[in-house]
């Protein structure tokens, strides 16, 4: 098998070097990547710095061109790689084909938010001073971008750093999971059809190791990363000047408040739950992690949310039928099962669940466990649920908040009065009423407060962050 070329400036390269990549659900090779070297690196760090005031200066509807031709290239190779994403992180089939339409989507929306991106005028007449004056502010890209991404959605969490820089006029390195670059390089073959000009984005599979002096570059002065958070604040850390952006991770917490208790709405709430903690083996930043239920109805979403996460299938990733695959690798399910041991051994009831076998591990629902547990507290970042019951809205809310991280959070409820009192409450990026917190459009702003990161997401969102605001104001004008 010959190693996958990486891209540099948009051209492909080769290297003497080349690493594998492995299925996580059984080891299968499938596929070996060249390893970018010091002068690929270089070389493309000069042609993104040389392409900074091309790609700022490209008129919208080529960069809103070069978007659509994406989008619509990977619904056309949908079926590819959705079984690359599958191969390589082992996310089975039915959440691969949805990350596939997701990316579509992505890059979509990039090219709508390219054609939008136009700026602000403000009358300053409002004062005396102002008088026959108005302001227009643009925004204008910071310079080239650092996108870092990680493994658990290998395509479109690089579209989410690859489409806003486009659509903002900002040149891009990209340096993909170790684990999963393929579907990375893959994406580089759809980049390589459009008419971008060259330097405006290169993917670099670089080790690890070589991340420090590329974040620390000075000719990159935006670092956007997604991953954990000990290297994202390690990150922060290290170049406190220049404009980092991190999506990190969560402990997201669902809340089934006292009115949502019909038999069809815990059953609705239940299913969810028990799907969106288990979904991609529980490795999403807003998988369910933890679950308060008030006090009232605890002993019914119990039964319900037990019921559900047995129903689910686990599995060979790439069968359509299977809902729970393997962790990324044999560590992480180690980690997940002495997190799950710790719990237990302080107390923690298991109502199902808790075993591993190689890199997959079992859904999981915990109940009883001490708030000051790992599986509480830190990202599980693997297929476990900690159920437990609340007393009333205020105690349910404050539950939700008695963490370090704040992504998002779902709050079950019919109740629009609970509905606004949950937004202005919960101390986190996003609220999803009437579902779970693994709910994500594209388009939408997404990202954290406290532990789990700076800055936002969703096309128009992470535009914003690429870029700074530059006014002109002119003068003597007849308003
Ligand atoms: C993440 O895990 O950070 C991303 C979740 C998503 O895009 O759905």
């Amino acid at each position: 098998m010959s190693a996958t070329r990486f891209w540099v400036a948009g051209q492909r390269r080769s290297a003497a070097e080349a690493f594998e990549v492995r299925s996580p659900f059984d080891g299968r090779l499938v596929g070996t990547v060249a390893r970018p070297d010091d002068v690929d690196v270089e070389d493309a760090l000069v042609a993104a710095v040389r392409a900074a005031p091309v790609c700022a200066a490209l008129p919208a509807h080529v960069r809103a061109g070069a978007l659509s031709s994406v989008s619509r290239a990977i619904a056309r190779r949908g079926d590819e790689i959705a079984s690359l994403i599958t191969s390589e992180s082992g996310k089975p089939l039915t959440w691969a084909r949805a990350e596939v339409a997701r990316a579509s989507s992505t890059f979509r929306w990039g090219a709508e938010e390219a054609r939008r991106f136009a700026g602000d005028l403000d009358r300053l007449d409002t004062d005396p001073t102002g008088e026959g004056r108005i302001a227009l502010t643009r925004r204008f890209p910071i310079g080239p971008v650092l996108g870092i991404t990680p493994f658990n959605f290998p395509l479109n969490l690089v579209a989410h750093k690859v489409a806003p820089a486009i659509a903002a006029g900002a040149p891009i390195l990209v340096k993909p999971a170790p684990r999963t670059p393929l579907s990375a390089l893959l994406l580089g073959e759809l980049l390589a059809d459009t008419d971008l000009p060259e330097g405006a984005w290169s993917v670099l599979p670089v080790a690890d190791d070589r991340m420090p002096a590329l974040v620390a570059d000075p000719r990159l002065p935006v670092v956007s990363f997604t991953g954990s958070g000990q290297v994202g604040w390690a990150i922060r850390d290290a170049v406190p000047r220049k404009h980092v952006v991190l999506e990190l991770g969560g402990n997201a917490a669902v809340l089934i408040a006292a009115d949502y208790s019909s038999p069809v709405d815990l059953r609705h709430a239940a299913r969810r739950i028990a799907l969106f903690s288990n979904y991609q083996a529980g490795q999403s930043c807003v998988a369910v992690q933890r679950v308060f239920v008030d006090r009232s109805l605890f002993g019914r979403a119990r039964k319900e949310i037990v019921t559900a996460v047995l129903e689910l299938r686990g599995g060979d990733p790439a069968d359509p039928a299977t809902d729970v695959g393997p962790l990324i690798d044999t560590a992480a399910a180690e980690r997940v099962a002495a997190w799950v041991a710790e719990a237990v051994a302080r107390g923690a009831t298991v109502l199902c669940g808790g075993t591993r076998q190689g890199t997959a591990f079992a859904p999981t629902v915990l109940t009883g466990v001490p708030r000051d547990a790992a599986v509480v507290r830190e990202e599980v970042f693997g297929p476990v649920l900690v159920l437990e019951p609340v007393d009333g809205l205020d105690d349910g809310l404050a539950r939700v908040n008695d963490s370090s991280y704040g992504l998002q959070a779902g709050v079950f409820t019919h109740d629009l009065a609970t509905a606004f009192r949950a937004h202005r409450t919960l101390a986190v990026g996003g609220v999803i009423i009437g579902d779970v917190p693994s709910y994500r459009a594209d388009q939408m702003p997404y990202g954290g407060v406290k532990g789990s990161g700076l800055g936002r997401e969703g096309v128009s969102s992470a535009m914003a962050d690429l870029t700074v605001e530059r006014v002109m104001v002119l003068a003597g004008v007849e308003l």
